[in-house]
């Protein structure tokens, strides 16, 4: 069952108009609400956007659903399935693409049995691909939800995918 069978619709879009609601709060972070500043707050909170995203940020923004759309699919950051229990990034970035990201991204993907930014078969693990995860000094790097490995190989990245589907297997990733 997926993230948003979980939670019942009306509960979806409270949490959505939360998340619109809570840029006008974060003014460092957020200068001005935008559409894309609001898309990406939803994303941040939900970790993907759902149909009912797209209507709430019309609304709060006072845009049309188009406007909201072609916002959302123009940029590839956005994604409009549910995640897996867990995200693995991996930076391609120039400084991790100069020292190795390819094939350590080739074994990331070998060892989810995905050929792109994809969900594992499982529901458990989603790869995403990053432009830069902030830690080029220790390239090539990959995260778990935001969690930091630099300096990664191929069979270090086989060994952490590894570890972490024993992980999920066992109940006991967070
Ligand atoms: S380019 Fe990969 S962390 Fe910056």
């Amino acid at each position: 069952m997926t993230t948003s069978q979980q939670q019942s619709r009306p509960e979806l879009r409270e949490r959505i108009r939360g998340a619109l609601e809570s840029q006008r709060t974060d003014k460092e972070r957020v200068p001005s609400i935008t559409v894309l500043s609001s898309l990406l707050a939803v994303q941040d909170d939900l970790h993907y956007i759902p149909d009912e995203a797209i209507e709430e940020t019309a609304i709060f923004c006072n845009a049309t659903i188009n406007d909201v759309w072609s916002v959302a699919s123009f940029y590839t950051n956005f994604r409009f399935t549910p995640p897996g229990m867990t995200t693995v990034d991996v930076c391609w970035g120039p400084t991790c693409h100069l020292m190795g990201a390819q094939k350590v991204l080739d074994a990331v993907q070998d060892e989810l049995g995905v050929d792109s930014e994809e969900t594992s078969a499982d529901g458990k693990i989603t790869l995403r691909y990053s432009t830069c995860l902030g830690a080029c000094a220790q390239a090539p790097v990959i995260a778990r939800d935001h969690v930091l490995k630099g300096r990664a190989n191929p069979d270090s990245a086989r060994q952490y995918i590894s570890d972490l589907q024993q992980e999920l297997e066992n109940g006991i990733a967070h």
